[in-house]
């Protein structure tokens, strides 16, 4: 336990010293101006704002510590997975100020379309996995459901990363029973930011993903090279607990999942094969990468393992079976 609370005290200083050449003042001041422009460079938001909420909240890194035991002995041991298809309900929140941001029903259903597929390993690219990874793609077997859109237009030109978008009393939207669905809120983020997620064990009422209309699905008001859907999977993977490939440090970083390598760095673009750090080849085809979206195609079995540990007893999305 003890060990383990040192371990996600590490985890925040970890986080806010990946995060702190991005000046975050500035980087609001400066959404007001940048609507719809195309993003060059990922930025770690999920990552920071569990920074910030940390911070806010002490108590919350008690439950980070639980959350993390309850993954750890699950991997370890090989506890009893809930046995089969995890469903997840899905509420998409359309906030727009223009005619395209209002994304069609089509463009919301290709994502949950590639969700489905990329969560059961049934995506077309996954036989681009090389060799060495071949025998660590996971089907987590999950099944996003669309249960419900809501829509609301908004003359705010971004919405930037302070959740604003989730609160109705904020000209957002407010959640709906989070504990039971995933909720996504579609709007316009600004600053180059495809989207970010909240880790579980955070705020009910902001529990869920936020992503920004050009990056939603795969067709539709989409924009390359984030335009194959990979931005709601990345993030999704962050809101089941995955940490990104790199463990947001150097070598001896972790993101406390075996059967990836370990890294120094996120990958850009789209990475030849191999792409050697820290003395072994990187798995920069994974969701948990920064690569472009046709260049992502995997997770592996130990990321299955720490996304369905928060389905077990007691864990913190047991509430969704
Ligand atoms: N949170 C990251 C960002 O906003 C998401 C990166 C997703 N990567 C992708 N290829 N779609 O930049
Ligand atoms: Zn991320
Ligand atoms: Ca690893």
């Amino acid at each position: 336990m003890k060990k383990l609370s040192m371990c996600i005290l590490a985890l925040g200083l970890i986080f806010a010293s990946s995060c702190e050449n991005e000046e975050n003042s500035t980087e609001l001041q400066n959404l007001e101006n940048q609507e719809e422009i195309t993003a060059t460079q990922r930025k770690c938001y999920s990552a920071e704002m569990l920074e910030k909420q940390l911070s806010e909240n002490p108590e919350m890194a008690k439950k980070l510590v639980e959350i993390e035991e309850k993954s750890r002995n699950f991997s370890e041991n090989d506890l009893k997975a809930p046995n089969g298809t995890i469903g997840i309900p899905v509420i998409v929140h359309v906030i727009y100020r223009t005619n395209r941001q209002n994304i069609s029903n089509a463009q919301i259903q290709s994502q949950i379309d590639v969700l489905n597929k990329d969560f059961t390993a049934t995506n077309s690219d996954v036989s681009q996995v090389p060799n060495e990874f071949a025998g660590r793609v996971a089907n987590a077997n999950f099944r996003f459901t669309l249960q419900q859109v809501t829509r609301k237009q908004s003359s705010r030109r971004s919405w930037g990363t302070r959740n604003r978008m989730k609160f109705a009393s904020r000209g957002g939207v407010d959640a709906i029973d989070p504990s039971r669905n995933l909720n996504i809120w579609v709007c316009n983020i600004g600053g180059g930011i495809l989207g970010y997620a909240q880790f579980p064990g955070g705020n009910p009422a902001t529990d869920g993903v936020v992503v920004s209309p050009q990056y939603f699905g795969d067709r539709g008001f989409v924009s390359a090279p984030f335009d194959e859907g990979r931005t709601a999977t990345h993030e999704v993977g962050h809101w089941l607990n995955l940490r990104h490939i790199w463990g947001d440090g150097n070598c001896s970083r972790d993101d406390f999942v075996s059967d990836t390598p370990v890294s120094s760095a996120p990958n850009y673009g789209c990475p030849r094969y191999p792409t050697v750090r820290c003395g072994s080849n990187d798995m920069t085809m994974n969701y948990m990468d920064y690569v472009d979206d046709r260049c992502m195609y995997m997770f592996s079995n130990g990321q299955k393992n720490r996304m369905r540990a928060l389905f077990s007893s007691g864990g913190a999305r047991e509430s969704f079976l």
